[in-house]
Parts: structure tokens; C-alpha cells; sequence
């Protein structure tokens, strides 16, 4: 493929939001030797994508360049692999995580780790797939490494609150948690509690009315553990509800969350904080192939919320921002 052209949309500086989204004709990148070169079928969009454009990891210097192509969560074809890649050859169907922070999703052409790759079976379709990475991964660490959740339903019955359940990582927090032994109480909008309930959530609150925004179970559940999806809910207001060793796990950890984290550290609180920054490791391409397969058997689904064509990433990009996704938003090339 070297010196081809490809259509990609990439920023060239932070800020600007939908608007800041070029389209433009670039290279197809050449795969490194640990890497594969993907046809990209489908893209997720992840708030941290937009969040990085917003200058979030600017102190980091992320992303490492401008123009910069988003979007780290694909579904493709192998059309290349580098010489240390034995495991996949061309005309393979497979599922990414691309490092959001490389990112490249956004493009006709992209390269993915051959370590983070996993292969999609026919059975689960481009957007199916692509939906995962980061959003499923998030919601699988949370509940099995951070709650102690066992999703082969070994463990201790625990409760789990799940707010924001009918986004993007909660959605799939919810169903994932079903598979464990565990009662899952849900927040999400008036609009979705119906949806909420047929993934599998055993009671919803809607988060709008005054028991929604206490997160009072109705059953008067303590929770075990809160996969904490979304913003603005003070400790105060968590720290009731919790169960003796009850845990928030805030996904968007700021610093509030890291002053109470680091409170009940000191305090030796059996009630605790935890932050949580879901970053690849050994185990992603594991825990990646595992959910794809909850997927192929039908013990898990990616909701779609919207598909947009590659040439209307844009608005893909702006219904990301805008914050009230059911599911996961597509980009497909
Ligand atoms: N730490 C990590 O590694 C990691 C990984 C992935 C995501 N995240 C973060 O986790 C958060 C959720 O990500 P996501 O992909 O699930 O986002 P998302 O798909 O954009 O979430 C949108 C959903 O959240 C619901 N929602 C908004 N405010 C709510 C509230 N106060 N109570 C209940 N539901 C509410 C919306 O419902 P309505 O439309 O009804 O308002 C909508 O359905 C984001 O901040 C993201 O950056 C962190």
C-alpha cells in the first residue's frame, strides 16, 4: 500500500470540536513490524476522543502530533502485517484497540497492535465489534479487577449500581454484571429506563426524579460496588447507599475524586474511592477476544445508537459531545 492515498478526518490543533474535523487525503500508514494494517469496516467513537481534542492530555503532550486522525476502537480486515506478526495474515477479519492517544480510527486505512488485535468471527458484525475496545474493556475491568465481580457467576452475590447504564461502557457494565452473580441497580434517563431494564437490570432509577439523583435502591439495596459512569454526584451523596466495604469506581476521575481517594486511604475508610484510567495490558487481548465471543454466543450486545458515514464522521463527533448516546456511536467507512 505504500504511497497510496487515503480519506481521513483528523484535527490540527485542540479545541474546535465537530467543527475542528478535516477531511482530508493522507497516506495509508505503513505497519511497524508489531503491527497490522486494517481496512477499517467500523470506528467507535469514545468521549475520551473528543476529550483529548478538548487539550485533556495536553500536559502529556497527546496527541504526539498534529494533523492528528481520532478514534481508537476498529473493526477491519488485515490487508498487511509487519514481520513479527504471526498470528494474522491478509484477508483476516479482526477487532482493535488502537491506543486512543495514537489513534487512526477515523480513516479508510489504520494500524493496530498485532498484541491488542483479536479476530471477529462472522457472526459479529463490523459495528458489533467495533463497539467493544475501550467501552466494554472499561466496563469488564471495573467489575471484575476493581469490583471483584466473577462474570462466571462463582462469586459472592454482590449489588452494583450502575450510572449512566445507558451509554457506551454502562450499557455494557450492565449485561456484563448479569453474568455474575450480582443485582444491578441502574441510573439512566426517563427515556431509557424500558432499555435499561431489558439488558438486564434488576431495578432503574431515573436520574432526573429525587430517589434517582439520591440513588436510592428501591428495594433498598447497599451497593457493593458503583460503576460510576457519569459526573457531578458528590461522596456525600454516594456514601449511604454503600455497602460496608461499599466502592465507587469513577470512571472520570477528577479532583475531587482523587481528594476523596486519597481521604479514605488515610483514614483507612472501608468505604473507598477508585479512580479508574482503563489503559491496555497483558490482558487486554485476552479480556478483548473474551467479550468478543459473549458477543458471538449472544450473551452480550453492542447497542448501536447511531451509524454515520466516514464523510459525516462529524456528526458522529458531535452526537459523542452532546452526551446523550443510547450505545455506542459507528463511524463506517
Ligand atoms: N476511565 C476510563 O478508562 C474510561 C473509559 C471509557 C469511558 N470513560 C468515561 O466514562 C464516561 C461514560 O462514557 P460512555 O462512553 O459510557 O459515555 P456516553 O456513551 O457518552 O454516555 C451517554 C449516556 O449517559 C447518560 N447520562 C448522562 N448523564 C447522566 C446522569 N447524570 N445519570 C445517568 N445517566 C446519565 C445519557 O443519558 P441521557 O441521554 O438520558 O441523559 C446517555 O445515555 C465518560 O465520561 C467517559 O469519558 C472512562
Amino acid at each position: 500500500m505504500a504511497g497510496k492515498l487515503m480519506h481521513a478526518v483528523q484535527y490540527s490543533s485542540y479545541g474546535g470540536g465537530a467543527a475542528g474535523l478535516k477531511h482530508a487525503e493522507v497516506p495509508v500508514p505503513a505497519p511497524k513490524k508489531d503491527e497490522v494494517l486494517i481496512k477499517v469496516e467500523a470506528a467507535s467513537i469514545n468521549p475520551f476522543d473528543w476529550k483529548i481534542q478538548k487539550g485533556v492530555l495536553r500536559v502529556a503532550r497527546v496527541p504526539g502530533k498534529f494533523p492528528f486522525i481520532p478514534a481508537g476502537d476498529v473493526a477491519g480486515e488485515v490487508v498487511e502485517v509487519g514481520s513479527a506478526v504471526k498470528n494474522f495474515k491478509p484477508g483476516d477479519k479482526v477487532v482493535s484497540m488502537v491506543d486512543p492517544r495514537s489513534g487512526g480510527g477515523l480513516a479508510e486505512f489504520c494500524v493496530a497492535k498485532g498484541n491488542l488485535t483479536v479476530p471477529r468471527p462472522s457472526e459479529v458484525s463490523p459495528a458489533e465489534a467495533a463497539g467493544l475496545p475501550v467501552a466494554a474493556l472499561t466496563a469488564h475491568y471495573a467489575l471484575t479487577q476493581s469490583a471483584g465481580v466473577k462474570l462466571d457467576g462463582s462469586g459472592p452475590q454482590k449489588n452494583i449500581l450502575v450510572t449512566a447504564a445507558s451509554g457506551g461502557v454502562g450499557h455494557y457494565a450492565v449485561q456484563l454484571a448479569k453474568l455474575g452473580n450480582t443485582h444491578v441497580t441502574a441510573t439512566c434517563g426517563a427515556r431509557n429506563m424500558e432499555f435499561v431494564k431489558s439488558l438486564g437490570a434488576d431495578e432503574v432509577l431515573d436520574y432526573k426524579t429525587p430517589d434517582g439523583a439520591a440513588l436510592r435502591s428501591p428495594s433498598g439495596k447497599k451497593y457493593d460496588a458503583v460503576v460510576h459512569g457519569t459526573t457531578g454526584i458528590p461522596w456525600s451523596t454516594f456514601e449511604p447507599n454503600l455497602s460496608e466495604n461499599g466502592k465507587v469506581i469513577d470512571l472520570t476521575p477528577g479532583v475531587s475524586t482523587m481528594m476523596t481517594f486519597a481521604l479514605k486511604k488515610l483514614t483507612f475508610s472501608k468505604k473507598q474511592m477508585v479512580p479508574l484510567l482503563y489503559s491496555a495490558n497483558s490482558e487486554t487481548r485476552g479480556n478483548l477476544d473474551y467479550l468478543v465471543n459473549l458477543v458471538k454466543e449472544g450473551k452480550l450486545k453492542t447497542v448501536v445508537d447511531s451509524k454515520h458515514p466516514l464523510s459525516k464522521a462529524e456528526d458522529a463527533w458531535a452526537k459523542s459531545i452532546d452526551g446523550h448516546a443510547t450505545g455506542k456511536i459507528i463511524v463506517e467507512p
